[in-house]
């Protein structure tokens, strides 16, 4: 009998919401409990193209926004072929940023729409369930190390968050929107409970194609 397929998970919000603690605590519950899990992240900087953007994000190169924007896109697809791997061989892919953070942080900067930067993502894999970590962005400000990297600014922050509501108001994409102001543990629990009830309707569904 063919396994089951794994779910794909995304966590999404602004930078300092908490998504990496939240994903590492998410993966090791769900290996707890016997279900095999995963996590990634975008961008991944050890690609060649995760190469060139971290030096973009720490500000030792300058790339052009259009640019930019089509190399996050493009580290995505190169991950496509073993994220659907791991996948169909039934492991669950907790993913800390995916399509939605590159449409919101682009569409961020001055004379970007949503429908150009949502292009290049067009047909990728389809979360099953993304996550919202909603956190007010002059609260996020004061969570440690905010300011290092390009884009960790309030003003540009507040931007990201207005294009993320945007997005949010896609029905065709299973968004939770979850209170990341709580403690990490209730935070946790609530991300639990909503990927149980996504990684249990994967396995009688096929991972569908984003935004088509
Ligand atoms: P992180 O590695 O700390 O999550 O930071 C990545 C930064 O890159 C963060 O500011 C969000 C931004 N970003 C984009 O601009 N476009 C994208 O497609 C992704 C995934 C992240």
């Amino acid at each position: 009998m063919a396994c089951k397929r794994g779910a794909l998970i995304v966590l999404e919000g602004v930078d300092k919401a908490g998504k990496t603690t939240q994903c590492k605590k998410l993966v090791k519950a769900l290996e707890l409990s016997g279900r095999p899990a995963e996590m990634m992240r975008f961008p991944d900087r050890s690609t060649t193209i995760g190469q060139l953007i971290s030096a973009y994000l720490e500000k030792k190169s300058d790339l052009e926004d259009h640019t930019v924007h089509l190399l996050f896109s493009a580290n995505r697809w190169e991950l496509v072929p073993l994220m659907k791997k791991k996948l169909e061989q039934g492991t669950t892919l907790v993913v800390d940023r995916y399509a939605f953070s590159g449409v919101a942080f682009t569409s961020a900067k001055p004379g970007f729409c949503l429908d150009w930067c949502k292009s290049p993502d067009v047909g990728l894999p389809k979360p099953d369930l993304v996550m919202f970590l909603q956190l007010n962005p002059s609260e996020a400000a004061q969570r440690g190390q905010f300011g290092e990297e390009r884009y960790e600014n309030s003003v540009f922050q507040n931007r990201v968050q207005q294009r993320f509501e945007e997005l949010m108001k896609d029905t065709s994409v299973n968004w939770k929107v979850i209170d990341a102001s709580q403690s990490i543990d209730n935070v946790h629990t609530s991300i639990q409970d909503h990927s149980l009830n996504a990684i249990n309707a994967a396995q009688e569904t096929q991972l569908g194609t984003l935004w088509k």
